[in-house]
């Protein structure tokens, strides 16, 4: 019997430079699990940085190499799935030209992020023709690998229901004998949003992460300022693990003995927060460490990363010019002549 097809997944992170936990909790670590059940493709989204950032690219570069070097450290294997660079697979642009031929303006004005960031992001010009087009290469960067899953957080699922509205219209349009491309779903990341140091969503741009590569001596001391359940005042006072951003942190790295020691202790007054933060630094610092062995390799040796990347991209420059081939057939417009 032959195996069925293995479901595709296709996912992106724009490069921004190096990656928090929030961003392990709440996407790497679910990529990482995936690697083994499904085709997986995972795009370095350069290109989407421009989109806000557009005047200074000096950065750019720099940032892919480290959002690129925080995956391998957190555990994609180049064995197991294909990580590429937007920016050099040209079809990515070619097919976000088409698509944004059939995508009606409403559609575009109507995604709930184009307007709350265009209202809360101060200081950068988002009027430009890149930011309203956003979702729309986003879909071709899901679109051009025909992907069944896209592994995202919330704030992204509005993109991907984008998509398959993209994807309904352009098999409506042209796709009449065959549809070219899949509808894809979503895969909300189970886990439950992470907590910065100062208690609000872990935020690159609260000033309030923890790092994939932040050493020890740093985690423990960020964990030394963490807030806590802010009714625990004193050390007599009793607390409640459930509202505490310590507490979230144990609930996902601790095992079951310490949580057991938190929830007693903690709603008791029979431990204190020093020691309560001591041991959830404990369970961090057994998660980054081996994380941050892995990325020394690629540190050492940068050539070692970027072949990664290139021999990635080349794998995806041949998907996606095969999904471009069914494309150009299904409007007509490929170089056959009965076509
Ligand atoms: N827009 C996504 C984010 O900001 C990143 C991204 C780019 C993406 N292309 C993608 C995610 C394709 C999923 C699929 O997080
Ligand atoms: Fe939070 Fe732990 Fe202090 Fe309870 S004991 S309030 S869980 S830090």
């Amino acid at each position: 019997m032959t195996q069925p097809r293995k479901k595709r997944v296709l996912s992106g992170m724009r490069s921004t430079g190096k990656l928090h936990l929030g961003n392990y909790v709440g996407a790497l670590a679910n990529w990482v699990k995936m690697q083994d059940e499904h085709e997986c493709y995972f795009c370095v989204a350069d290109w989407h940085a421009l989109t806000t950032d557009y005047a200074d690219t000096s950065q750019v570069k720099q940032n892919s190499i480290d959002v690129l070097l925080d995956w391998l450290a957190a555990g994609l294997d180049p064995a197991r799935c294909v990580m590429f660079i937007q920016s050099h697979v040209p079809d990515h642009a070619v097919l976000h030209l088409l698509l944004s031929m059939i995508t009606p303006l409403g559609w575009l004005e109507r995604v709930p992020t184009y307007k709350e960031q265009q209202e809360n992001i101060t200081g950068k010009d988002l009027s430009t023709y890149g930011f309203l087009g956003y979702p729309v290469l986003m879909t071709s960067d899901i679109l051009l690998y025909k992907a069944d899953f896209v592994p995202v957080g919330e704030d992204q699922a509005a993109h991907v229901e984008l998509t398959r509205e993209i994807a309904r219209r352009f098999n409506n349009f042209y796709g009449k004998n065959a549809p070219v491309f899949p509808e894809p779903q979503t895969v909300l990341t189970p886990a439950p949003k992470l907590h910065g140091t100062d208690g609000r969503k872990m935020s690159k741009s609260y000033g309030n992460t923890i790092m994939l590569t932040d050493p020890e001596p740093v985690v423990r001391q960020k964990l030394k300022t963490m807030v806590t359940d802010p009714a625990r005042v004193r050390r007599t006072d009793p607390g409640n693990p459930d509202v505490c951003p310590v507490g979230d942190l144990h609930k996902i790295f601790s095992d079951a003995t310490t949580n057991e020691k938190v929830n007693v202790g903690c709603r008791s007054a029979g431990i204190g927060c020093i020691e309560c933060k001591s041991w959830a630094a404990d369970a961090l610092v057994n998660i980054l460490n081996p994380m941050q062995e892995r990325r020394k390799k690629y540190e050492e040796n940068p050539r070692l990363a970027w072949d990664i990347l290139e021999n990635g991209s080349e794998q995806a420059r041949k998907n996606a010019g095969a999904t471009m081939d069914e494309v150009r057939d299904a409007m007509g417009m490929s170089l056959k002549l009965d076509g």
